[in-house]
């Protein structure tokens, strides 16, 4: 295997497989609250980005759900992150923060849609991935709709698969 671009050193922890320890949890003030189970994978192939693909199913029928692939780069010699996120709801997204320690605090920098994505439209993320001091992986994340403030959407737990 190509050995980790230095640029990216910083986030090795991320790199390899993660599956939801117990089933994620949905919230918004605008829906009903869901469980859902997620697999992520981060990997490279020796340049300077991670790729990265996340896939949720529901929690009882495991039928698959929400979707989000892409990349994700750090700026030399700094600890910027930019996540490069296409989802399937048809958005694509620019998300960007800071990583410190082994947390990482992204919102959004740009997005776009498909002219015929779903109702309501998504104005900002906020995301927060954070390895804990128990070796699993955090993730929350809120959101800003056209019709609703910032408030989160997930929150989730991951493991590395047995
Ligand atoms: C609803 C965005 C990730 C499951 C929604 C809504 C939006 C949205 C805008 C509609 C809210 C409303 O009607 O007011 C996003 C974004 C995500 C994301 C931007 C990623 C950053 C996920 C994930 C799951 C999920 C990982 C896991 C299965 C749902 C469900 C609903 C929902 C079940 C309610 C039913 C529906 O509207 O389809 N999401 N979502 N979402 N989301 Fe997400």
């Amino acid at each position: 295997a190509p050995e980790l671009n230095p640029s990216l050193l910083p986030l090795n922890w991320l790199l390899g497989a993660w599956e939801s320890d117990e089933p994620g949890e949905g919230s918004f003030p605008s829906i009903e609250p869901f469980r859902y189970t997620e697999t992520l994978h981060f990997s490279h192939v020796g340049g300077p980005m991670i790729n990265f693909m996340f896939n949720a199913f529901h929690a009882e029928s495991k039928k698959p759900m929400h979707q989000e692939c892409g990349f994700i780069r750090m700026q030399p010699g700094t600890n910027k992150v930019a996540f490069i996120i296409a989802q399937n709801s048809g958005l694509m997204e620019i998300e960007e923060g800071e990583l410190t320690g082994k947390q990482l605090n992204l919102k959004t920098h740009a997005l776009a849609r498909i002219s015929f994505a779903k109702k309501p439209q998504v104005k900002q993320i906020s995301r927060e991935f954070q390895l804990r001091s128990d070796g699993r992986l955090e993730q929350t994340v809120s959101m800003a709709t056209d019709n609703q403030p910032l408030k989160q959407h997930l929150h989730v737990i991951y493991r590395r698969p047995s």
